[in-house]
Parts: structure tokens; C-alpha cells; sequence
């Protein structure tokens, strides 16, 4: 079996989840759900970045200790993650002992390399980032104040600190992306990328002094762990490394890092480094997905503009609040949220098109086939036209999940069903009752087939109601992964049915 290694970044534990987190993590469970609808072996992996000056500075705010918090919010971002039906293998916490083991190895051996001195450092530093930058690379504010790239304040900073020969590893990344265009992906990303590097790349400050809240240096008590180099050795410390026998061994070099937009840099040009120096193989890709944004501001917990996600969830309900944010915008570019916005897709789509169609047929079949599934007698053409699309689309269909167009998936696969109802509504199965049994029964099972071909792929999407879907029609549980699609494993007449209740209630505008 092939296997599949998928990441989300990990959270600060400085503030409790917001929809941009939500959002992150139901794309990757979406992706890794597909995945294992191809039948590979997944690992997806989610966790909290728990150390750094940000987490003690809330900490301290609320008198507690930078441990007590990071409890707290880690167990909020993973109860968010059961909220949102994830799928992840793993939750992987930087505080956590096989964490700290792992960045500290990494340090030495990218010490044994020689990739770290010592000296002083003095440049700008966001807090808000956990970033160093550049003078070039700053704006100024209103008041003449200099803000980063991401528009977050800076400050001065001047310190001892160790330095990673970022510079050492310009031609290396440059041969890198040649070699693999796709490794990051969407592809302008990948041309910022590269441009950065090409105007040349410095050497980066890799530790901070007088962090209490850190993994210490070392040898070196006086200095902690920069906390990207902490926060991306996640991926690795997950998969047990150092110790290479098992997961690392099997999920290593991970195929798949989902990042969002402000974190491209530390991903695809300090992280390949990083392995580079330890002497450790790449991720394959890197894909960085928008923000979520409300009334076209980004949503983060320093803006206050936060939605919760767990209160959506309660409200509309977890595979409705998965597929707006899914369906609504292409992925790779920014999107936005309201209570409106998800309604009328929800209502639309899940509600009428594809409740309505599946209460229907069910109830017809409930009632005119003995509660199973009916009979199937001579299809036409109109019939095979439309069992035919879903071969015609399937790898059209994959091709897109493959790309990330998790949206254009999606309305692939509403074309199909819409295609149905109007299969349904032409045939008028409740007319031929009279007229011709025989065709009814037909025309019943052609939909419940369709029924089933769509609910195998939406499962990645809306996990929860697609397998009622199937399990309305007493499909194996086995027999649900993107292979059973075919006419081989069509539903066999006079198969026991379950009783068919409303999978999306549609939801009142008026709250
Ligand atoms: N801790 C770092 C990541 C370290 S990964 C080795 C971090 N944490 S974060 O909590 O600020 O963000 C976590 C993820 O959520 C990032 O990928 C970030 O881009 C994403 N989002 C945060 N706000 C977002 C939106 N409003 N919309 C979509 N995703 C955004 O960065």
C-alpha cells in the first residue's frame, strides 16, 4: 500500500482556535480522507507550536504559567479538530518530551555541519511573525512606524545570538525548486519564493536569549531554540525521529505540508535548509492555501475579528460548515465568511439538491420496492448516459483532488448530482408507478446507484453525511473506497434498504 504523509502548521497556543485554523485543518482532512478513498496509507499530522515569547507574554498577562496555557489551548485546538470530524493520525504538541529530543538533535547536527556560530545580532524582529527581517523588506505605518511584510509591528533588537549559514544554502534551494517546480505550490507562490532567494539570502538568527519559554540551546543554557526551528521540526518529531525504524522510516520524505500564506518562507526556504544541513531528505511539497477573511479583513486573534468555529458547528452543523468553506472559494485564494454566505450554499446544495434528491428517492423506494432496492430491468440509453459520466468524469475528477482544486472537485460532483435530478424529474418515477412498473423500478435504481456513486465521493468532504447516505443504502463498509465506484460493485436488486431520514435539514435564515 502506497503510503501518504500530510501536515497542517501547528497553532500558537497564545489564543484559542479561530476559523482560519478550522479552516486549515478541514482541507487537510479532506485531502487525507481522499487519499485514503484512493486506498493509500495515511499519516496526517496536526498539532500546537507552544514555546516563544508571544505564548509566555499572553501566559504572564493571565498569570499563569506558559505550560498551564499551552494545556489549555492545545486540548481546545485538538477537542476543535474532533468538532470538525479530522481525521488526524496523530496531534503532535511542541512541549512534549519526543518533540524536544527531536530539536535538539537537529541543532547538533546541523552544528556538526557547521551551519551555526555564534555573534551579535541586531535587526528588526516581529513578535506577532516570531520574525526577523530586513530593513528592505519593511513599511512604514501611519505614524512612521515600521511594519513587516504581514503588516504586524517590529522592534530593535540587539543580542548574542547563534546564526544559521542560511547563505550557505542559496544554490542549493535555487537547484532544488529547478529540479521540482511543483514543490511549492500555487505556482506563483512558487515564483516569490524563488525571487527572494535569488536576491540572495542572509545568514538568520536561530536563537533568543533570556527566553524562559524555550527549548534551551545545547550546551548553551544562556540561549533557547529559536522558535521556527523548534515549530517546523514538528513534522519529523511526529514521525518519532530520530529514531528512523518505523514511522519516519515509512511516512518520510512527507508528501504534503499545508501551510497558509504568511508562513510560505519559513517552509520552503528555511525548512528545506534546515534538512539540507542535517543531512535529511525534503518534503515533497508545500502548498499554501489564503486566508479566511471576514468583511475582507483577515481573521486572527490579534485583529479580534475571530470567528469561533466550534459555535458554527453547533449552529449549522460540522459537515455544513466543512463544505461551505471548501465549496465557496478556490483553494489557494483568499475567502470569505458570513452566516449568509454558508445558508444559501448550504441550503442549495446540500439541503435541496442533494437532500431532497436522496429523501425522494428513498422514500419512493421504501414504499414502492418493499424497502429494497429495486429492481433493474433493461436501461436506456438516457440510463447509461448518465451511470456512463461518473467513469467519463472519474479521472477528470481525481486528477482535480490531485491539484488541490478541492472546490472544482466538488462541483464536479454536484454536476453529477444535478444531472440526477434532472434524470429524476424527467422520468417521473411517481408517474410511471401506474403506467409502467417495470420502468419505475429501473429509474429508482439507476438514482439509487447515482446516490451511491456520490456519496463515495463526497466523503472526504462531508464524512458525516455521506455515510448515512450509504448507510441508507446498506452499503459495505468496506466497499466505499473510490475503486468500488465502477458498474462491478453496482447495487444488486433486492438488497435490503434503511429507512431514509432528512441528512440537511435546511436551515432557517432567520436565526
Ligand atoms: N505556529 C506557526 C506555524 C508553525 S508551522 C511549523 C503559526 N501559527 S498560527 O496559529 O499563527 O497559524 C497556524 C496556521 O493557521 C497557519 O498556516 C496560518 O496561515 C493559518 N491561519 C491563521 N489565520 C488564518 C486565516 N484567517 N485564514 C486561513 N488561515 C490562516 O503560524
Amino acid at each position: 500500500m502506497e503510503n501518504f504523509f500530510i501536515s497542517t502548521a501547528i497553532s500558537y497556543t497564545n489564543g484559542p482556535p479561530h476559523m482560519g485554523h478550522a479552516y486549515e485543518v478541514i482541507a487537510a482532512d479532506v485531502i487525507a480522507r481522499f487519499k485514503r478513498l484512493e486506498g493509500k496509507n495515511v499519516f496526517f499530522v496536526t498539532g500546537t507550536d507552544e514555546h516563544g515569547l508571544k505564548v509566555q507574554q499572553k501566559a504572564n498577562k493571565l498569570n499563569i504559567s506558559p505550560q498551564a496555557l499551552a494545556d489549555q489551548m492545545s486540548e481546545n485546538f485538538i477537542k476543535m479538530g474532533q468538532a470538525l470530524n479530522c481525521s488526524n493520525n496523530d496531534f503532535i504538541r511542541t512541549s512534549e518530551e519526543r518533540h524536544k529530543k527531536a530539536v535538539k538533535e537537529i541543532w547538533l547536527r546541523m552544528r556538526k555541519k557547521g551551519d551555526i556560530y555564534l555573534d551579535d545580532y541586531s535587526g528588526w524582529y516581529s513578535l506577532r511573525d516570531e520574525a526577523f527581517y530586513q530593513e528592505s523588506e519593511l513599511t512604514k505605518d501611519n505614524l512612521g512606524n515600521f511594519l513587516s511584510p504581514n503588516n504586524t509591528p517590529v522592534e530593535w533588537v540587539e543580542e548574542k545570538s547563534y546564526f544559521f549559514r542560511l547563505s550557505e544554502y542559496e544554490d542549493k534551494l535555487l537547484n532544488l525548486y529547478k529540479e521540482n517546480d511543483n514543490f511549492l505550490q500555487p505556482k506563483s507562490r512558487m515564483n516569490e519564493v524563488r525571487n527572494f532567494v535569488q536576491t540572495g539570502l542572509k545568514d538568520i538568527s536561530i536563537s533568543r536569549k533570556g527566553l524562559e519559554w524555550g527549548i534551551e540551546v545545547p550546551d548553551d543554557k544562556d540561549h533557547s531554540i529559536y522558535v521556527w526551528v523548534d515549530a517546523l521540526t514538528n513534522y519529523i518529531s511526529a514521525l518519532q525521529w530520530p529514531d528512523t525504524k518505523n514511522l519516519y522510516n515509512d511516512f518520510w520524505p512527507g508528501d504534503l505540508h499545508l501551510v497558509g500564506k504568511d508562513i510560505i518562507r519559513f517552509h520552503a526556504v528555511f525548512w528545506p535548509a534546515f534538512l539540507l544541513s542535517a543531512g535529511l531528505e525534503i518534503p515533497k511539497q508545500i502548498f499554501a492555501h489564503g486566508f479566511i477573511l471576514n468583511k475582507g479583513e483577515k481573521m486572527s486573534k490579534s485583529l479580534g475579528n475571530i470567528e469561533d468555529p466550534m459555535s458554527l458547528v453547533k449552529t449549522f452543523g460540522v459537515d455544513q460548515l466543512r463544505y461551505f468553506l471548501m465549496r465557496e472559494t478556490p483553494f489557494g485564494s483568499d475567502g470569505n465568511y458570513s452566516d449568509e454566505l454558508l445558508i444559501n450554499r448550504v441550503n442549495a446544495d446540500l439541503s435541496n439538491d442533494l437532500g431532497n434528491l436522496s429523501q425522494r428517492c428513498l422514500t419512493m423506494v421504501k414504499k414502492n420496492c418493499n424497502q429494497s432496492i429495486p429492481q433493474k430491468n433493461e436501461l436506456n440509453k438516457i440510463d447509461l448516459d448518465l451511470l456512463n459520466s461518473v467513469d467519463l468524469k472519474k479521472s477528470n475528477i481525481t486528477h482535480l483532488m490531485e491539484n488541490f482544486q478541492i472546490n472544482s472537485y466538488i462541483s464536479e460532483v454536484f454536476e453529477l448530482i444535478s444531472n440526477t435530478n434532472k434524470y429524476f424529474s424527467d422520468q417521473k418515477p411517481w408517474d410511471l408507478k401506474k403506467l409502467d412498473e417495470n420502468r419505475m423500478n429501473t429509474v429508482l435504481w439507476v438514482t439509487c446507484e447515482m446516490l451511491r456513486r456520490v456519496g463515495i465521493l463526497l466523503q472526504p468532504v462531508i464524512p458525516s453525511g455521506s455515510s448515512k447516505l450509504l448507510d441508507f443504502l446498506c452499503i459495505d463498509i468496506n466497499h466505499r473506497l473510490i475503486d468500488f465506484l465502477s458498474n462491478d460493485f453496482a447495487l444488486n436488486p433486492g438488497d435490503p434498504i434503511k429507512d431514509p431520514e432528512i441528512i440537511f435539514p435546511k436551515i432557517d435564515l432567520i436565526k
